[in-house]
């Protein structure tokens, strides 16, 4: 008889309730992936009453998700309590230090402490996985550490966050602006807690440097992420990016340069016939590109019971076979201090004008533009019924710092009735 792989769980909420379902639901297929019986033994949650729609009393008892991380009888905790610090990080902490491995859904706490708890678990020689914690049920973690690591990385580019697509695309199919989508999306329960998380760009942020770290082999480096949120997009841009063939998507990008490692989480353009401009709704993708393989395209579900505790369990099967390996892919005292830049290189720029409908008017865009060396791909003037035209401009590509100071120019003169709104487009 194998010996059982013993779980103890921290953290009930919709994912662990999930995970629950699975473990207790299918027992012969997870022990026939791994060869041993995977069996969870203990749990601690905020209550234990609470009607979860599943049935814990057949489990060990833990108030206090230190203790249960404490236990001896336990050789996996997995932590899905959330939050940055408070009782997952102390349990994360208690549980590495015991020698248990730790599988975690929890972005936020290794976006913030990775490094620190990547290090005890390799000095520990036990695993730390985090495959939930990065869009849901795409399995991209184990694509980059494993499947592509022998490739050099080039570029990741994604929509990680399923809220800010949702609202985005239901923006554009419904004609409806974004603080009518957002009250929509609060309805339906898409938002955290605190939604600055998702439609601030934090909670993508997040999942972007951790995907960082994994394919650059650097340390997790949040706060180098260029960060804008989608609370500024409106239904005006959504439809003029649409009639010139564009979508508007909440972008992660991270790619090296000779400047340093970039990664940025921002609005931006993409083709509407591209893989990324033809994401409806709360869905995830990830474009990874890599030497020799080319572009990789991975989609799914970002979030959700089924799709992240599907992640989670990947994790523990394979921590039940025996595999291991560094956090990040690559021993944590090996991982580098990025050098980063927050200049993503030159790409073409959407820009909006709301300008004064006057002679001479698109003259002085045109050599403020100039005047830093844009030259503009594209140009309309849209009709209009009063004294404000608005005018959208795509430039051939240019800096971010020549866009701005081309648009806070254009801003000076006195031609513009509202604030101007320059986008980069990211093409591939
Ligand atoms: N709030 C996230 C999203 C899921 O909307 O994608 C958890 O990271």
């Amino acid at each position: 008889m194998e010996v059982p792989i013993r779980i103890g769980l921290a953290g009930l909420g919709t994912v662990g309730t999930g995970l629950v379902k699975i473990l207790t639901g299918s027992p012969g297929r997870l022990a026939g992936r791994c060869g041993r019986p995977v069996c969870l033994v203990a749990v601690s949650a905020r209550s234990r009453l609470k009607d979860r729609g599943i049935d814990v009393g057949g489990f060990a008892w833990e108030d206090d998700p230190v203790a249960l991380a404490r236990r001896d009888d336990i050789d996996i905790f997995v932590e899905l309590i959330g939050g940055e610090d408070g009782p997952a990080r102390a349990s994360i902490h208690a549980a590495l230090a015991a020698g248990h491995h730790v599988v975690t859904a929890n972005k936020a706490l290794l976006a913030r402490h990775g490094q620190s708890l990547a290090e005890l678990a390799e000095s520990r020689g036990v695993s730390l996985c985090f495959e939930a914690a990065v869009a849901g049920g795409i399995p991209i973690i184990k694509v980059l550490k494993e499947s592509l690591a022998g490739n050099r990385i080039t570029r990741i580019a994604g929509v990680m966050n399923g809220t800010c697509n949702y609202i985005l695309t239901r923006m554009e199919s419904a004609g409806l602006s974004y603080d009518d989508v957002f009250r929509e999306a609060a309805a339906l329960g898409y938002l955290e807690a605190d939604p600055t998380l998702d439609v601030g760009g934090i909670d993508a942020a997040q999942k972007l440097s951790l995907l960082s770290s994994i394919a650059f082999g650097t340390r997790v480096s949040l706060d180098s992420v260029t960060l804008d949120g989608i609370e500024r997009v409106s239904i005006a841009d959504i439809e003029h990016a649409t009639e010139l063939g564009y979508r508007i998507k909440l972008l992660g990008v991270a790619a090296p340069s000779v400047n340093g490692l970039q990664q940025s989480m921002r609005p931006c353009l993409v083709p509407k016939d591209s893989p990324l401009g033809q994401l409806e709704g709360a869905t995830n993708m990830v474009v990874v590109t890599g030497d020799p393989v080319g572009q990789i395209v991975l989609r799914g579900a970002g979030a959700g019971e089924g799709p992240t505790a599907s992640a989670v369990v990947g994790d523990i099967l394979d921590i039940a076979r025996g595999v291991t390996g560094p956090v990040f892919g690559k021993p944590a005292d090996q991982l580098t201090e990025p050098r980063t830049s927050a200049e993503s290189g030159a790409a073409p720029f959407y820009l909006r004008l709301t300008l004064v409908d006057q002679p001479g008017v698109l003259a002085r865009v045109a050599s403020a533009l100039a005047d830093v060396g844009v030259s503009i791909d594209r140009m309309r003037q849209k009709s209009h019924h009063d004294d404000a035209a608005p005018v959208l401009i795509v430039t051939h590509p240019a800096t971010q710092a020549a866009i701005d100071s081309a648009v806070s120019s254009i801003a000076e003169t006195g031609v513009c009735t509202d604030p101007p709104v320059a986008l980069r487009i990211e093409t591939a």
